[in-house]
């Protein structure tokens, strides 16, 4: 397995916007692994959210691992920018990206992570050509767009199998699930096969974050 124990990644999306350090402090507080930062272009997908400068501001607060999830069209144009202002980890979405080997060797070439992202409504197989060249997976178990959404279950199998498929193709490969991860579902998405929960509502806007990542964690060891 590539990590010893269960990444948490709080997703910034769900943080008062008006004290971003703040935020991050909670994160950090509560022993978080990444920060995930989900920028949305309303083209790729219905919703507009923040690009490279808050990025930037992000990364200035903390010596977390900022993880980029990009859910924009066009990807290629604005990577770089995302890596200068401190994303450690770029995800890019499998339907947005026509020269996916490319992009993936564009990304690694800047020095950061590569990750693929699907959403729920496509393949595992549209990653077999590229699956060993991949960092990490990012499983989307919501429809991108908005946080505050239900877990879609059918992604339980789609985990499995990915699982599966790393153990012979890419073993270093993270599972990253992305949407509706809540101290419910955290403990099957792990037995599932998930390295990483990336959770938003359920930690930012927790009475104690600290303690629902605390639960999670001692669930998921
Ligand atoms: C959805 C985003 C997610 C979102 C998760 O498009 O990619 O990262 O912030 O939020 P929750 O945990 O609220 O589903
Ligand atoms: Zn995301």
């Amino acid at each position: 397995m590539p990590a010893p124990s269960t990444l948490l990644a709080p997703s910034i999306l769900s943080a008062d916007f008006t004290r971003l350090e703040h935020s991050i402090a909670i994160a950090t507080k509560a022993g978080a692994d990444w920060i995930h930062c989900d920028i949305m272009d309303g083209n790729f997908v219905p919703n507009i959210t923040f690009g490279p400068v808050i990025v930037g501001a992000i990364a200035a607060c903390t010596p977390m691992i900022i993880d980029t999830h990009l859910m924009i069209a066009d990807p290629d144009r604005f990577i770089e920018d995302f890596v200068k202002a401190g994303s450690h980890q770029i995800t890019v979405h499998q339907e947005a990206c026509p020269h996916l080997h490319r992009t993936i060797q564009f990304i690694k070439s800047l020095g950061a992570k590569a990750g693929v992202s699907i959403n729920p409504g496509t393949s595992l197989s549209t990653l077999d050509s590229i699956l060993p060249d991949l960092d990490l997976v990012l499983l989307m178990s919501v429809n991108p767009g908005f946080g505050g959404q239900k877990f879609i279950p059918s992604s339980i199998g789609k985990i499995q199998k990915l699982h599966e498929i790393r153990l012979q193709t890419n073993p270093q490969m993270i599972i990253a699930i992305d949407g509706g991860i809540t101290e419910e579902n955290a403990q099957e998405v792990v037995s599932a096969g998930a390295d990483a929960l990336i959770a938003g509502t359920a930690f930012f806007k927790s009475a104690d974050p600290a303690s629902t990542a605390a639960k999670i964690r001692a669930m998921t060891k």
